[in-house]
């Protein structure tokens, strides 16, 4: 990304225009402090209630009240100056300090793209202190990811493309319902459409998530692959995958074409 005389300012959502610091600068210094073990867990394969847990939310509509903050910020997006829910979508769900976010809108510069992460720590690093904000087509949120995909659907979003990078592994079998493809939400959330991308570096995750996205949408195109770095498949990298990377992982995607699902 090129300097501040470049980089357009950010807008949050109080109106007020603020230069933003080096996003590049930052992320340089954020991935190269970390490093990590592989995932650790007593489960080897696809956990064995993996497909009843799926088909038991595919056949009920979850309701849990939707998360008060992530309304009161989803409408805060809708207003932000530049932000237009018809034109084409992505986001990058569970995006961290938002580094990826910004090198998706890059690669797409025609879509509107959305970082979306719970943790203020992290959405803080690379510079911003209020959210939702934007810089050209980027937008960041600070929201609970079920409520702010509910939302979403009900405003008729329907999604260019979706990605997940790196979500929470949840390793313990205990915890299977915490992993996003056995959550209450997986339907609907496939239900947002578009092509869909999950990266992770634990091959069991991988796994359950093709084979949960099967069980909900039978005609979904779905493919899978591992590569020792994220630069073996594009221009998109995160704070956790150059971590995983550096650290010998292997990481394993899983993307999908959600167009044909009808369920
Ligand atoms: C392992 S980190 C990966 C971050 C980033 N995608 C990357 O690859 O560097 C998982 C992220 O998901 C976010 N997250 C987990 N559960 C969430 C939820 N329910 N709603 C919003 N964000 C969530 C966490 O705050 C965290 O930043």
């Amino acid at each position: 990304m090129a300097g501040h005389d470049t980089v357009p300012l950010a807008r949050c959502s109080n109106h007020h225009e603020i230069e933003p610091r080096n996003i590049d600068e930052k992320y340089r210094q954020y991935v190269t402090i970390m490093n990590s073990s592989p995932v650790k867990s007593s489960q080897s394969g696809v956990h064995q209630r993996l497909d009843s847990v799926v088909l038991r939310h595919l056949k009920s509509d979850w309701r849990q009240p939707l998360h008060q903050p992530t309304i009161n910020a989803f409408e805060k997006l809708l207003a932000l100056p530049g932000f237009n829910a018809g034109r084409n979508l992505i986001l990058d769900s569970g995006c961290g300090t938002g580094a990826s976010t910004r090198l998706i809108a890059e690669q797409f510069p025609d879509s509107i793209v959305i970082g979306i992460d719970q943790s203020a720590d992290r959405l803080s690093r690379l510079g911003f202190e209020e959210f939702p904000c934007s810089i050209g087509n980027t937008f960041w949120i600070r929201a609970e990811l079920a409520s702010f995909w509910r939302l979403a659907l009900e405003n008729g979003w329907q999604l260019e493309r979706h990605y997940l990078l790196y979500p929470n592994p949840w390793p313990k079998p205990a915890h299977l319902s915490r992993r996003w493809h056995a959550h209450p939400v997986f339907p609907k959330m496939l239900r947002l459409g578009g092509q869909l991308e999950l990266r992770c570096n634990w091959e069991v995750y991988a796994d359950e998530f093709a084979r949960a996205v099967e069980l909900v949408c039978d005609n979904a195109e779905i493919s899978r692959e591992s590569a020792r770095n994220e630069a073996d498949w594009d221009a998109i990298k995160t704070p956790f995958g150059s971590k995983y990377g550096r650290s010998g992982h292997t990481l394993f995607r899983v993307q999908a074409d959600l167009q044909p699902c009808s369920h």
